[in-house]
C-alpha cells in the first residue's frame, strides 16, 4: 500500500489517464486527511479545475453548508476526494459533462487507496457517481440514507450537493429536508462510533 504523500505524487505526475488529453488539471483533495470522514464526490467543475482542489464552486459552498448544519467543521472532521480526478471536458456548448463508465473505473483503484490509507470511520459518497464507483450502485434516491460496509467502513450514499441547489424547496420529503435527515444521522453514528 503506497502512502499518502506517494499516492498524491502518483496523482500529481498521472499521465496516462483517460482526462488527461482533455488538457484539465488533476484536482485531489481538501479537508484533514486525518479526519475520521472521508466524503468522495463526483468530478471536479470549471472552479475546482482552475483552483486545483475539489468543492470550492457553488456545490461546495453547499456542501459546507451540510456538513455545518450536522456539526462538522469541512476543513478539520472530513477529508474531501472526488471519483473522478479531473474535470470531464463538456459537448454540446457546456464546459463540462458527467464522467463516464471508463472514467469512473480508471480512477476507483486511487479512491480505494485513499480509503485503505486514511482509514475513516464513514464513508459519504455524494450522489449516483460516488456510489457507482464505491459501492457498485447506482439509484441515489433509494441508496440515501442507509448505511453499507465498504472493507470494514461505515458507508452511506448522500445527494449530491448540486442536486440541492436545483431543489431549493424545503419542505417535508424534499431533497433538502432528507439531506438533514441524513447528516443527523450520520453525525449519531459519528458520535456512537468516537
Ligand atoms: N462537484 C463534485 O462532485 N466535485 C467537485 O469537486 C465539485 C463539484
Amino acid at each position: 500500500m503506497p502512502t499518502l504523500p506517494e499516492l498524491l505524487h502518483s496523482l500529481q505526475t498521472l499521465q496516462n489517464d483517460p482526462l488527461a488529453h482533455a488538457g484539465t488539471n488533476i484536482v485531489i483533495s481538501r479537508g484533514n486527511p486525518q479526519a475520521r470522514i472521508l466524503l468522495v464526490g463526483e468530478a471536479p467543475g470549471p472552479q475546482e479545475d482552475k483552483i486545483g482542489k475539489p468543492f470550492v464552486g457553488p456545490a461546495g459552498q453547499m456542501l459546507d453548508k451540510v456538513l455545518q448544519a450536522g456539526g462538522f467543521d469541512p476543513e478539520q472532521d472530513v477529508y474531501i476526494i472526488n471519483s473522478v480526478f479531473r474535470m470531464p471536458p463538456g459537448e454540446a456548448g457546456k464546459n463540462f459533462r458527467k464522467p463516464n463508465d471508463a472514467e469512473i473505473d480508471f480512477y476507483r483503484p486511487f479512491v480505494f487507496s485513499f480509503i485503505e490509507i486514511c482509514q475513516p470511520l464513514i464513508i459519504l459518497l455524494t450522489g449516483n457517481v460516488a456510489s457507482q464507483s464505491v459501492l457498485g450502485k447506482t439509484g441515489i434516491t433509494s441508496l440515501r440514507g442507509q448505511w453499507f460496509q465498504v472493507q470494514g467502513h461505515w458507508t452511506m450514499p448522500i445527494f449530491h450537493p448540486s442536486y440541492l441547489l436545483r431543489n431549493p424547496s424545503k419542505a417535508p420529503g424534499s431533497p433538502k429536508s432528507l439531506m438533514w435527515t441524513d447528516i443527523q444521522e450520520v453525525k449519531r453514528k459519528f458520535d456512537s462510533l468516537q
